[in-house]
């Protein structure tokens, strides 16, 4: 023995030894086997055991082509050639075995198995399987909600109506410019959107819907631009991925812009010059392929004027700019738009609308624009009991404008007809909005008032009702 090297004070013994290696063998985490070069088996530890279910007892020995049938480690001795991954079943447990032979002094003097359950594998392979399916579920969900839903085929409007600025949204779609729409709510900004989206080369990708109103401003950062996990209490684990991330290679909508708050409009303009997103607690930033479409019902011009609106934004958002004019500006469209929401299509083939009916329609001055129209037709169709439709069918601010009372035909005072006018008012663009938090706002926005104003008397008119 080399004078360098340390003699150990245990191992004095070859029994000393041949202990030693069968620990070191049973602390092995896969089956081993071991045969001499007769064929005898001398050695297997726990694990193998517990892979084959033989019995140490019933195994050392003994000559392994007597123990286990086909087995071929005395291949191995004979031509001393290693073998890997070689399946094996034994009652249930599937495991892969390696095989090498051992040399002393250039000879075979026995072999060596080594056995891997798959049992794990297996498990991991089912794991595997179902988080690619649920991956696989996702991912047609997620495909399914950012998708436009409408194309320009669905978008009424004639030549002396809404011809002329859809137009002009069919030639952006073949630009990557960004594009802003301007238009009262219910005008169709957002199914314009959808339109240019689905006529864009950018399809198949996602079309991202984001409400710059219907999200709490101090939520607004983190959906748009997601963040990393840990960065603030209450963070997701794994983080969150930003709608900006989302709508990658795709078109991202922004309506009510003009509502964005001042620091994320400056947050907003760094995206749109660097192509870049950083989520919240990131130091690194990533690239996104984003085709902005933004909404608002404001005058962002105006907005600009005023230091309400960010002057160098409003230019970059300003790539294509679409002008969307009210319903009572263009009542030649009127025809069509009721044709096409009236259940069944066609008036002519389905429903009878009476004179009166659509002259109260020409006259109105729709302030909730396309979206009122269809809910008043709505509402007419839910309240005849037949196929026609007649002006008492229609709601109250519709019929109203068409017959403007007259104080001689009622009992009441002026103060309270104009009370009851101004009720029925509130309580018919609230409904023409929708009757939410959101709606309401913009139904206090529409008529001048405050938001409490508007709670007011809405509170008033229940009160009054009773
Ligand atoms: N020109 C149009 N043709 C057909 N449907 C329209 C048209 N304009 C608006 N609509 C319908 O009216 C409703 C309101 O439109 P929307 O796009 O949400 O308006 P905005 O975003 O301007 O508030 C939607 O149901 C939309 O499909
Ligand atoms: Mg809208």
């Amino acid at each position: 023995m080399d004078a360098n090297q340390y003699t150990s004070e245990y191992l004095t013994s070859s029994a000393d030894y041949v202990d030693w290696l069968e620990e070191i063998i049973g602390s092995i985490n896969d089956g081993i086997l071991v045969i001499d070069k007769q064929g005898v088996v001398r050695l297997i530890n726990d694990e193998y055991t517990k892979i084959t279910s033989v019995r140490k007892k019933d195994i050392i020995g003994r000559y392994l082509r007597d123990v286990r049938k086909g087995a071929m480690l005395t291949e191995t001795l004979k031509d001393g050639k290693r073998r890997s991954g070689i399946y094996r079943k034994e009652g249930t447990t599937e495991y892969v075995v390696d095989m090498a032979p051992v040399y002393r002094q250039g000879e075979i003097v026995g072999a060596v198995s080594v056995c891997k359950s798959l049992t794990e594998v297996h498990y991991l392979t089912k794991e595997l399987k179902q988080s690619r399916e649920m991956i696989a579920k996702l991912e047609n969900t997620f495909g399914h909600i950012y998708q436009a839903r409408y194309t320009f085929d669905d978008i009424i409007g004639n030549e002396a109506g809404l011809r002329a600025p859809v137009n002009i949204a069919r030639k952006a779609t073949q630009s990557n410019l960004n594009i802003l729409i301007q238009g009262e709510s219910g005008t169709g900004k957002e199914l314009l959107a959808h339109a240019i989206h689905h006529g864009s080369s950018r399809v198949n990708f996602p079309f991202v819907p984001v409400n710059c109103t219907a999200i709490p401003s101090s939520l607004l950062e983190s959906e748009l631009f997601g963040y990393e996990e840990g960065s603030f209490t209450n963070s997701k684990k794994g983080g969150k991925i930003g709608l900006f991330e989302l709508a990658h290679n795709g078109t991202i909508f922004l309506d009510e812009i003009g509502e964005l708050p001042m620091d994320l409009q400056a947050k907003l303009l760094r995206v749109l010059q660097d192509g870049r997103i950083r989520k919240i607690g990131s130091i690194r930033e990533q690239e996104v392929d984003v085709r902005l479409i933004c909404a608002t019902n404001k005058n962002l011009g105006t907005m600009v004027g005023k230091q309400r609106f960010r002057e160098d934004l409003y230019y970059r958002l300003n790539g294509v700019q679409i002008l969307i004019p009210p319903l009572r500006e263009r009542k030649s469209d009127l025809t069509d738009l009721i044709n096409k929401f009236l259940p069944g299509g066609s008036t002519s083939q389905h429903w009878n609308l009476n004179e009166e009916v659509l002259d109260a329609f020409s006259r109105y001055n729709w302030p909730g624009n396309v979206r009122e129209l269809y809910n008043a037709l709505n509402y007419a169709v839910n309240m005849t009991d037949n196929d026609s439709i007649e002006l008492h069918h229609l709601p109250e601010t519709i019929r109203r404008q068409s017959t403007v009372p007259k104080a001689s035909d009622s009992e009441k005072t002026l103060k309270e007809i104009l009370q009851t006018t101004e009720q029925e008012i509130i309580i018919e663009t609230v409904k023409s909005f929708g009757n939410t938090l959101h709606g309401k706002k913009q139904a206090a926005k529409k008529l001048g008032i405050s938001l409490a104003t508007l709670y007011n008397k809405l509170n008033q008119s229940t009160v009054s009702n009773k």
